[in-house]
């Protein structure tokens, strides 16, 4: 396997940059920690772990989601230069896969941040007010009454997909695309062994 790392901040066709593999991995740290105390809170709220690990949900989601934003504005500044899906469906499903992650990366925490408003108990992470008490808002609150819960469950779903589909991509279709996050390039010694039938890759 190579063991050159790209050091370029910029996101480049054959692997993504500095900032989008500190983003990604930074995320999927404190994301294991977020599933971690819902999976507790869900199993048994009295345990201590829980306890300890559910004091941190709503900071930690708050957080999540400022880190989102700038993922997201940086994923849209390295658009035309990021690796790409691939072709044809799988080149599609892998784009939806990915827009997926985004919109349910979003709306889980905004939907709870607006119970929390709606609740009028204000909220506040790490010493900060992020906003005053203020009149209880029903309305605000039924979203995430609904929703915030069974959609946080299909972002760890939609998250073990992904994470199995970066092994399929490997050992089916021999892609090293884990490089591409990893040290920012694609094996290149694999790319030079024949890609099985039908699957372009997609490396310029
Ligand atoms: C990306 C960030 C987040 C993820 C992935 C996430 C995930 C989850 C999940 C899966 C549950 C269900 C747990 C259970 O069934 O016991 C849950 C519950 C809860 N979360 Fe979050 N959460 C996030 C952000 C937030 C934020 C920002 C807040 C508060 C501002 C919050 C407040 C709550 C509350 C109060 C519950 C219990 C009530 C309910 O199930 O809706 N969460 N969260
Ligand atoms: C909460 C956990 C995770 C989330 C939310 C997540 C989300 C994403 C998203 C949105 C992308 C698209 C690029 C971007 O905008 O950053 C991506 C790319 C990628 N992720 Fe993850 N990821 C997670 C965990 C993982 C893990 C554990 C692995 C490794 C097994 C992994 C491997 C990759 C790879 C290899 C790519 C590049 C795929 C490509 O270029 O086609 N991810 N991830």
């Amino acid at each position: 396997m190579s063991l050159q790392t790209t050091t370029s901040i910029w996101d480049r066709p054959h692997g993504y940059g500095l900032v989008s593999r500190a983003l990604h991995w930074l995320m999927a740290c404190l994301f294991a920690l977020q599933f971690l105390s819902a999976i507790f809170h869900l199993i048994d709220r009295n345990l201590a772990i829980t306890k300890t690990l559910w004091g941190v949900h709503h900071a930690l989601g708050f957080i999540l989601l400022v880190l989102v934003a700038l993922r997201a504005v940086w994923g849209l500044v390295n658009l035309r230069t990021r690796p790409p899906h691939g072709h044809g469906l799988i080149g599609l499903a892998s784009l939806a896969g990915h827009l997926a992650l985004y919109a349910l990366m979003i709306f889980v925490p905004a939907v709870a941040l607006l119970r929390a408003y709606g609740g009028g108990k204000g909220f506040a992470v790490l010493g900060v007010q992020i906003f005053e008490p203020g009149t209880r808002n029903e309305t605000l609150m039924e979203p995430a009454q609904l929703l915030h819960g069974p959609a946080g469950w299909a972002l760890l779903a939609l998250v073990a997909g992904h994470v199995l589909m970066v092994f399929v991509h490997k050992h089916l279709w021999r892609e090293d695309i884990l490089g591409r996050m990893t040290h920012g390039r694609q094996d290149d010694a694999r790319l030079r062994e024949p890609a099985t039938a039908g699957h372009v890759i997609g490396q310029n």
